[in-house]
């Protein structure tokens, strides 16, 4: 895309409104907000989001900016509070969102009228997804499939087991481009490249072709959905992972002893799903991992990864912290250096971008189709 849409202020303004501001987002999953009183508190961008389980269980999401004067009421994230107590004057909410108390406020001060601000929420398969939209995008077809797909995984099963944040000077289309195309992963991923399919496109051999035949036959005869499913904003697919890999680890050995599923003796594939703007994940059969890049100016962007497993493995029993986090921590650093790389080249005055390949960078150049489709539509209706 042309340079100022990576580089110019103006263009990460539009980006937030437009795209983040506008678009259904992965937040995490259920399994996150445990009981009555839980909440995750996460960026989105540069807005403060807090998503609630509130007395009676349900899952609620919310502006984290207090009705007093605006401060965050709650930081960043995970907790568990009997009420959310903003830290500047005590305001205090419940978890449903409404004011429960505000001190030395006048005898005609209406509460009811000051509750936090609500979020569209949507929750299906054991994930959250939040709109900040007023107008959210139909999300339907995508919760039919999504449950469908991640059905015999049961994500109600999960814990999260780790959360990481890393900062990358780069625009955030770059990172979403770097992380919608494995072109660059056969050298730039030499871990990943073990198990992942890195070569995955329509130059498969006949051995290979045989080998995904035989991959969705055994989906099929376990009833798990395979096939590639989209619509304009999400993609889902099972697909096998390298010969003799039953997991994304760095040997294709399973990671966790206690495995999410346990069919076809976990050899499984990954189950993948991708929301544009921001999130990829990967579910095998033994553990869950979570992309989301968050942008913060048109030159940072924060990618948060969390790793989730089945809620009774034990950690130090069933799996090793380092060793489950050691493949996506190595695969998001080194493509943190290539979007960085990327970053600084498309700042040249020598820049002019180039074709994708259409066989290899396939997803990134649907992104970008995708990004400018969203874009021109806000335009038309928002005459800017
Ligand atoms: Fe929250 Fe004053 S800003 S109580
Ligand atoms: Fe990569």
């Amino acid at each position: 895309m042309p340079q100022a849409l990576y580089t110019e202020t103006e263009s990460f303004d539009f980006d937030m409104a437009a795209i983040y501001g506008q678009s259904w987002l992965m937040a995490g999953m259920e399994c996150e907000l445990p009981k009555a009183g839980s909440y995750i508190s996460m960026m989105v961008g540069k807005w403060p989001v807090v998503i609630t389980r509130d007395k009676e269980g349900t899952i609620r999401a919310f502006h984290n900016s207090c009705r007093h004067r605006g401060s965050m009421v709650c930081q960043p994230g995970h907790g568990t509070a009997p009420k959310l107590v903003c830290p500047y004057h005590r305001w205090t909410y419940d978890l449903d969102g409404s004011l429960f108390a505000a001190g030395r406020m006048e005898d005609d001060f209406d509460k009811s009228a000051h509750g936090l601000k609500p979020i569209a929420i949507a929750c299906f398969g054991g994930a959250i997804f939040i709109c900040l939209a007023d107008n959210p995008p139909p999300i339907d077809d995508f919760r039919e499939k999504f449950s469908a797909y991640a059905a015999p995984a049961n994500f109600e099963n999960l814990k999260l087991a780790h959360v990481d944040k890393l900062v990358e000077h780069a625009n955030w289309k770059l990172v979403m481009e770097n992380a919608r195309e494995c072109y660059h992963c056969a050298t730039g991923h030499p871990e990943l490249a073990k198990t992942f399919p890195v070569g995955m496109s329509k130059h498969f051999d006949a051995h290979e072709d045989a080998r995904a035949e035989a991959f969705c036959a055994a989906m099929d005869a376990n009833g798990f959905p395979h096939e590639p499913v989209e619509g304009h904003w999400w993609q889902v697919a099972r697909f096998a992972l390298n010969e003799g890999c039953t997991s994304m680890s760095e040997d294709g050995k399973p990671l966790i002893k206690k495995p999410l599923i346990t069919a076809n003796g976990g050899d499984i594939g990954s189950l993948r799903w991708a929301i544009d703007p921001h999130l990829f994940a990967h579910a095998t059969s033994d553990y869950v991992f979570m992309f989301s890049c968050m942008p913060v100016s048109a030159t940072e962007t924060h990618v948060f990864s969390k790793w989730y497993v089945h809620k009774d493995a034990v950690e130090g029993v069933d799996y090793d912290i380092d060793a489950l986090i050691s493949l996506w921590a190595v695969t998001n650093s080194q493509d943190k250096e290539l979007a960085e790389n990327n970053h600084k080249g498309v700042n040249s005055p020598g820049y002019t971008p180039g074709p994708y390949s259409a066989d290899a960078e396939m997803l990134a150049r649907r992104f970008t189709d995708w990004y400018c489709d969203v874009s021109r539509v806000y335009i038309d209706t928002h005459g800017k």
